[in-house]
């Protein structure tokens, strides 16, 4: 078991199931509605709670109903959120989502005016007995600092950021991770032809990183720094129910097969595995 530290968002996600992707201005009726907490790290230290580790979650709140709902959510799943901040104003972040029957996808439109976690908070973390910290490729300037202050604090500690988006200046970071996830969007965003030509890329520039691309129904990319890389195909459940998350979920699979010690072709294939069992079900509920 390993004590994680992930630094990002959780948020009130309202998914409504339809059976096609609606055109625009079209009146229709979902067929399933859920509400339930949602956010990439979030998801990510439920999933990691489930494989045994002790996570711990360090982002904003705010104080409106739907946050006691967030945070009761939290512990339910055994996370620390000790190191969380609660904000008096703002909305607790939501995201209005669109699960898809006919292609599996999901269609994200996030709202949120609460500000995000900052580097001051992150630094009053002990972070002593800690053996892996993740971060959200977000809030660059902040990120910047945080990151580079766990590696100034814990040089040995790894840092894996996750880049999902493309955000000016995120190129910053990459230097101060371990481990680098990109996902297809970012790679189009930053003119790669190909995941391989990204973990390639950047598996030269980032000196002694392991770097990963995510490619959907595809699987995964990785390049461990100095070899070749390699790709993993997906595997894709019978049938697609949930693909929301499932890249979160790739996340913990990757960070507990790196903890654990395995290398970086065995830890992207139990990623995989681990992200194409949550595309078969709904929710998060893995073990
Ligand atoms: C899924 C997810 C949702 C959340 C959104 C935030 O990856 O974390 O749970 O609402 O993305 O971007």
């Amino acid at each position: 078991m390993a004590r994680i530290l992930a630094v990002g968002i959780a948020t009130l996600d309202i998914v409504c199931q339809l059976d096609t992707y609606p055109p625009e201005d079209a009146k229709l009726r979902a067929n399933d509605r859920r509400i339930t907490r949602g956010g990439n790290a979030a998801n990510t230290l439920c999933v990691l709670g489930q494989l045994g580790h002790d996570c711990c979650w360090a982002g904003t709140v705010a104080s409106d109903p739907a946050a006691a709902d967030v945070l009761a959510d939290l512990e339910y799943h055994g996370i620390d959120t000790s190191a969380c901040r609660k904000y008096p104003l703002g909305c607790t972040p939501t995201s209005y989502v669109w699960r898809c029957l006919d292609t599996g996808s999901r269609t994200i439109v996030h709202y949120r005016d609460l500000p995000e976690y900052d580097s001051a908070d992150f630094e009053r973390i002990p972070l002593a007995g800690f053996d892996w910290l993740h971060f959200e490729g977000r809030n660059v300037e902040e990120t910047a600092r945080m990151m580079a202050h766990a590696a100034a604090t814990r040089p040995d500690l790894p840092r894996s950021l996750e880049v999902e988006k493309y955000r000016p200046g995120i190129e910053a970071l990459f230097e101060e991770a371990t481990v680098l996830v990109f996902s297809r969007d970012y790679a189009g965003h930053a003119g790669f032809s190909s995941p391989e030509a990204l973990v390639a890329a950047f598996g030269t520039r980032c000196p002694g990183a392991s770097v990963v691309c995510t490619w959907g129904d595809q699987g995964a990319w990785g390049c461990a720094f100095g070899e070749r890389p390699f790709h993993i195909p997906a595997f894709t459940p019978e049938r697609i129910v949930d693909t929301l998350g499932a890249g979160d979920t790739f996340n913990a699979g990757l960070i507990d097969g790196l903890v654990g010690g395995r290398t970086l072709t065995d830890a992207v294939t139990q990623a995989c595995r681990l992200a194409g069992r949550k595309c078969g079900q709904e929710g998060f509920r893995l073990t």
